[in-house]
């Protein structure tokens, strides 16, 4: 026995997916020239997987605020909120996130991930059930470990059966958290929230959503799913992060609950990590800022998804989802999918190759994403590689 043996599994996959040409999970991108473009390989390559929703990872204004912030307070906090104190930046961050979403309050974390772990983790314990969808991100089913809470999974967007699941676990003395995506990552689908609003209301469960890759993406003001279908007020927790549409790192949950900030005090992965640093709390805040001031690139987000969407369609592939700016390209197995995957970079396209058992249902997936910053040309780019892509399998 060997503590490795269980690499085996891992190492088969990636020699077999290595043997079609680069290591998709290994490519560095020599130099960064936008938010849309990188050099490859030595080659100018449109970045079309990235979750740089807004395409503010250049903003002037959050590249300035974050030097500032470097400047005037240095390159880190060297420790937790609990033992270094919180910094004028966090508390500002925490008030500009619960006035944009209209929560009461908001806990900021170091990473999206951690707000997921955090937030599952600080609020259900051995005690509690959490109800999870089978396509919930990594984060949530790690939350839902570390919190010692009986786990539930749920068909995927499926608010029939997360009905009969919470009948079955009937009126127990455990509390019961649901937890959803406002976008799910990898297909690209969302749910109908307003029926997951009225099942947990039937059962008094709680609802969690995780708008990490929907805010800034849907609703009049970019709050996400919620406000898009008009239930924001129904949910008990927003969980976000900083590293989509805000083009930098960090994450956080919202709550109306009045005892909801004691959790600072019960998550560990709030407790027991460094803080945000300043120059990314200064670029996150002046991102919020801009996304609520330039509603023109959610619209030009949306009009990008729908013409690579279209292209796409049209060149005779099988997209997962439509009305979203995750663009999954289905193939028919894993190989099908490297191959590919590595004549799109050798066309100077870089997508996200995304294989089980990091997909739903064993799908093998070409991942795209879209931006505001992408230009109808680089769509057209985009679309020409999948079109010689595909001419070459045949
Ligand atoms: C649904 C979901 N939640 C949370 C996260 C974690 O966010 P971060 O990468 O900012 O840590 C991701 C990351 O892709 C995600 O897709």
């Amino acid at each position: 026995m060997d503590l490795f043996d269980k690499f085996q599994i891992v190492s088969d996959v990636s020699e077999r997916i290595l043997g079609t040409g680069v290591n998709p999970f290994g490519v560095c991108m020599d130099r960064i020239l936008s938010p849309t473009r990188a050099e490859v390989n030595g080659r100018e390559t449109i970045l079309a997987g990235t979750n740089n929703y807004l395409g503010l990872t250049f903003d002037p204004d959050c590249l300035a605020a974050a030097r500032d912030a470097l400047g005037s307070e240095g390159s880190g906090t060297t420790g937790s909120r609990i033992a270094n104190g919180t910094y004028a930046g966090h508390r500002d961050l925490e008030s500009a996130l619960a006035e944009f979403l209209g929560f009461k309050s908001v806990i900021a974390f170091t990473t999206g991930y951690q707000a997921n772990l955090g937030a599952i983790s600080g609020l259900a314990n051995a005690q509690d059930t959490v109800f999870i969808d089978a396509d919930c991100h990594a984060s949530i089913y790690d939350g839902c470990v570390l919190s010692g809470a009986t786990i539930i999974r749920f068909r995927h967007n499926d608010a029939e059966d997360l009905d009969k699941r919470l009948r079955r676990a009937g009126s127990d003395d455990s509390n019961k958290l649901v937890v959803i995506e406002g976008l799910y990552s990898m297909l690209g689908d969302r749910p109908t929230l307003a029926d997951f609003v009225e099942v947990k209301a039937k059962h008094n469960a709680y609802l969690m959503v995780d708008e990490a890759h929907s805010l800034g993406v849907y609703g009049p003001n970019g709050r996400g799913l919620a406000e898009e279908e008009n239930v924001l007020e129904d949910v008990d927790f927003v969980v976000g992060t900083f590293s989509k549409s805000l083009g930098a790192i960090g994450g956080f949950c919202a709550s109306n609950h009045p005892k909801f900030d004691y959790m600072r005090l019960t998550s560990h992965p709030y407790m027991y990590t460094a803080s945000l640093s300043p120059s990314n709390v200064a670029s996150v805040l002046t991102a919020l800022r801009l996304m609520q001031e330039r509603p023109e690139l959610r619209t030009r987000l949306h009009e990008n998804s729908r013409a690579l969407y279209d292209g796409l369609i049209g060149l005779g592939y099988a997209v997962c989802a439509d009305n979203s700016p995750i663009i999954a390209v289905k193939a028919a197995h894993q190989e099908e999918a490297a191959f590919l995957w590595n004549k799109l970079l050798e066309y100077g396209v870089y997508v996200n190759l995304a294989i089980p058992p990091g997909t739903p249902n064993g799908v093998s997936l070409l991942r795209c994403s879209m931006s505001a910053a992408h230009s109808p040309e680089d769509i057209q780019d985009i679309c020409s590689a999948f079109r010689k892509a595909r001419e070459e399998l045949s």
